[in-house]
């Protein structure tokens, strides 16, 4: 097995030359503009672009440029050499509020795990393109969006963030977003950079992985998104790899990136993540909201650093280079943003169709959905349905016009007690069910007291839970268990009421201890500005449901490779910044690259709902799977038909299930397809040797043998395997 360390040897200052003859070997503008920009630079100019600051009045006497604009961060251009101050702010789920310090607002998305659960691409690209012209239009030039850490633990406080537990899937979405994001001439940011899974100490926590595991799981994700989308910029994250922190770990900055996947764009600071000035050296290009970290390093200490050392002279002229190809690729320079009046009504119509497509319907028990409109009284329970629906937490956060419609203040009064507000969009299901059925009369109950609930819910037709687990950056969740006694009010009201349906509103998976007692489960998510609306649509058919789960939910904690959240008994501060004296390691050998429903498959144990799982109103068949080519090319084709009597959209997936007869569950290809009632379609998908082979000894390597495949309606519903012999064959890109 290679070991990560091994890898890591190469000198930094040895990589320097190595990169830049990468970057020389095909042609490419972008960089011949960068070199002849970056040639021109002199004096101070040329640590211009390396560092940045929070753009905020937060009090610590930082001068805030006149041209920066609320937001994440500020990087003052060179006017001279016609290169543009670059304009950041957050993120992945609509232009982020920032405490509503703007005045303005945006469309706020659903949430990642809503937008993984779309399995559509091209409807990514879209809501990418969505926000990335958002952001062009309220004057920022970079969207710090792109968060795409694999789900290795749902309890993670981001996981609402994130898009799924799969390599090539996430790879995909965050590809499409990206794709989207920069068609507006918007630079989209990857982050973040890498294996950053939890919030518990999460300035230090040191992950422990081989570098066979990284390559072959979150590593692979990052390479597909970069591949496909091209971003201009990646962050690198807060924690440790290995002994070294993400944003000075030469192994993956250096080695990684930059050497091996030939990365030309520059390497972004999380906010309060650099550690030295010899971060530099070890692949980063630039110090993001300098106020955060102990010193600004990459300013004067850089500039004489570079005037005295050819290391860092060369390392220098790198950064800025990397900086400007970021600009030019994009168009970054050539189209810079124009404050104009923003469709909100087309963009909310963008944040509608992602709710609805990510939408998954769980469980419907002898057909209790589609609601009918026909119900004389139905009981709507919980959730603060009656305002809105939930967002998560954190830098994330986008809120729509007038802010939140509810926003609860959990507690905390440092400087992130900003952060610990559970809020809800302006989208109320309560309204939104009324308006789908006139006739029918709804009764709410908060759900505080569950016995009036009970009473509410015996004298309805209908009982609909909504039940919510509230996330945010900064703390992981302490447990899958919805909070604040949410289990006892269902199994409460599913015995008064056999038609009881739950909505979840969940950052991600959690237990749920009453589903034999319900009829129906709808994951929601978190479903941004129009969830209510499309919530409704889902529940009374006018959309027949479409999502599938981008990550496994568990029976319980237990399944889990890990139990019990490493550092989670530590009582670490949330939030709670460096430290070098907190010990805090998390081993990933446990699960390796068999994270998620590949842990499941190789531990033959059975999730409560597995990855890729999803009902329809409709009923599809999947058949005639075939798999051609050989090891270099493979691809895979399969017919799928709605033998239904309802339009709906599927999603076929195949999975690669073992090699030469032993379990190897890998997703190897998906594609969603609308189809009308009793009408088939061919599909056909390429599939990616890598997602089949092994990483070792520094490259790919496919062993000779038989590799067996199925189409699965979800990972743990896998049929009639179709085997074909692959050559061995070893590579390395
Ligand atoms: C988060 C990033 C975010 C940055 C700027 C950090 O705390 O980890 O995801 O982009 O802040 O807001």
């Amino acid at each position: 097995m290679t070991t990560f360390k091994r890898l890591a040897l190469a000198s930094a200052a040895t990589f320097v030359l190595g990169a830049c003859a990468t970057a020389q070997s095909t042609p490419d503008f972008p960089l011949e503009r960068a070199k002849k920009t970056s040639a021109q630079m002199v004096g101070e100019e040329r640590v211009q672009l390396t560092w940045g600051i929070m753009p905020l009045a937060i009090g610590d006497g930082t001068e805030i440029p006149e041209d920066a604009i609320p937001g994440a961060g500020y990087i003052s251009g060179i006017p001279r050499l016609g290169v543009p101050a670059l304009k950041e702010t957050d993120a992945s789920l609509g232009v982020s509020y920032v405490g509503g310090l703007r005045g303005d607002y945006s469309t706020a998305l659903p949430s990642g795990m809503a937008q993984g659960a779309t399995f559509n691409t091209d409807l990514i690209e879209i809501g990418g393109a969505t926000i990335g012209r958002e952001a062009h239009s309220k004057g920022f030039n970079v969207l710090l969006a792109g968060g795409m850490n694999l789900i290795r633990d749902p309890r993670g406080g981001r996981t609402f963030e994130y898009l799924g537990e799969d390599p090539l899937h996430s790879g995909l979405m965050a590809a499409a977003s990206v794709r989207g994001i920069q068609s507006e001439h918007v630079i989209s940011t990857l982050k973040h950079f890498a294996l950053n899974d939890q919030e518990t100490g999460r300035h230090f926590v040191d992950i422990k992985i081989d570098d066979d595991s990284a390559r072959e799981s979150d590593l692979l994700a990052f390479q597909i998104a970069i591949e496909k989308g091209q971003p201009g910029s990646i962050m690198c994250a807060y924690n440790k790899v290995n002994e070294d922190y993400a944003c000075g770990n030469n192994y993956l900055l250096n080695s990684v990136l930059k050497e091996d996947w030939g990365y030309k764009g520059w390497v972004m600071s999380d906010w309060g993540a650099v550690h030295g000035l010899e971060d530099a050296l070890n692949g980063l290009d630039q110090q993001s909201g300098s106020q955060l970290d102990k010193d600004l390093f990459f300013h004067d200490k850089l500039l004489q650093a570079a005037e005295t050392d050819p290391a860092y002279d060369e390392r220098l002229t790198d950064m800025n280079e990397r900086v400007l190809w970021g600009i030019y690729s994009v168009g970054v320079d050539a189209n810079p943003p124009v404050i104009r009046d923003i469709d909100f009504d087309k963009n909310a119509h963008t944040a509608q169709k992602v709710a609805e497509e990510g939408i998954v319907l769980l469980k419907n028990d002898n057909g209790t959905l589609p609601l009918t409109g026909d119900e004389t009284r139905i009981a709507v329970i919980g959730g603060y349905a009656d305002s809105g629906v939930l967002s998560g937490g954190g830098s994330s956060n986008a809120q729509t016009e007038g802010g939140p419609a509810l926003a609860l203040p959990l507690g905390g009064d440092g400087p992130f007690a900003m952060f610990m507000t559970e809020s809800y969009h302006r989208s109320a299901p309560l309204k939104a069910l009324k308006t789908k059925a006139p006739e029918t009369t709804f009764s709410y109950r908060r759900g505080d007291y569950i016995a009036n609930a009970v009473e509410t819910a015996k004298n309805s037709d209908v009982a609909i839970i909504f039940a919510t687990q509230w996330m945010t950056e900064g703390i992981d969740v302490a447990s899958l268990a919805l909070p604040r006694g949410q289990d006892e009010l269902i199994s409460a009201i599913a015995k008064a009421n056999p038609n009881t349906i739950v909505v979840l509103e969940t950052g991600g998976p959690v237990d749920m201890p009453w589903i034999d007692e319900v009829a129906g489960v709808v994951e929601a998510w978190y479903p941004g500005m129009r969830g209510a609306e499309a919530i409704a649509n889902i529940l009374y058919g006018d959309v027949n449901p479409s999502g599938r789960l981008p990550v496994t939910f568990p029976k319980s904690e237990d399944q889990l490779p890990r139990p019990m959240l490493d550092g989670f008994d530590m009582d670490i501060p949330s939030f709670a910044p460096h430290s070098d004296t907190i010990p805090l390691e998390v081993d990933y050998s446990i699960e390796g690259s068999d994270i998620g429903y590949r842990w499941f498959a190789k531990k033959r144990i059975e999730p409560l709902f597995p990855f890729g799982y999803g009902l329809s109103y409709t009923s599809f068949a999947q058949n005639d799977l075939s798999i051609s080519g050989d090891a270099t090319k493979l691809s895979a084709s399969l017919s799928v038909t709605n033998t239904g009597d309802r339009a709906g959209m599927v999603t076929p997936q195949v999975y690669l299930v073992s090699v030469n007869g032993e379990t190897k569950q890998r997703l190897v290809g998906f594609s969603k397809v609308d189809l009308a009632a009793g009408q088939s379609q061919q599909v056909n998908l390429v599939i990616d040797p890598r997602i089949l082979a092994e990483w070792e000894n520094d490259g790919w390597s496919l062993a000779a043998g038989d590799y067996s495949f199925a189409i699965g309606n979800n990972a743990a519903d896998l049929k009639t395997p179709v085997t074909v012999f692959l050559h061995a064959r070893q590579w390395t890109d």
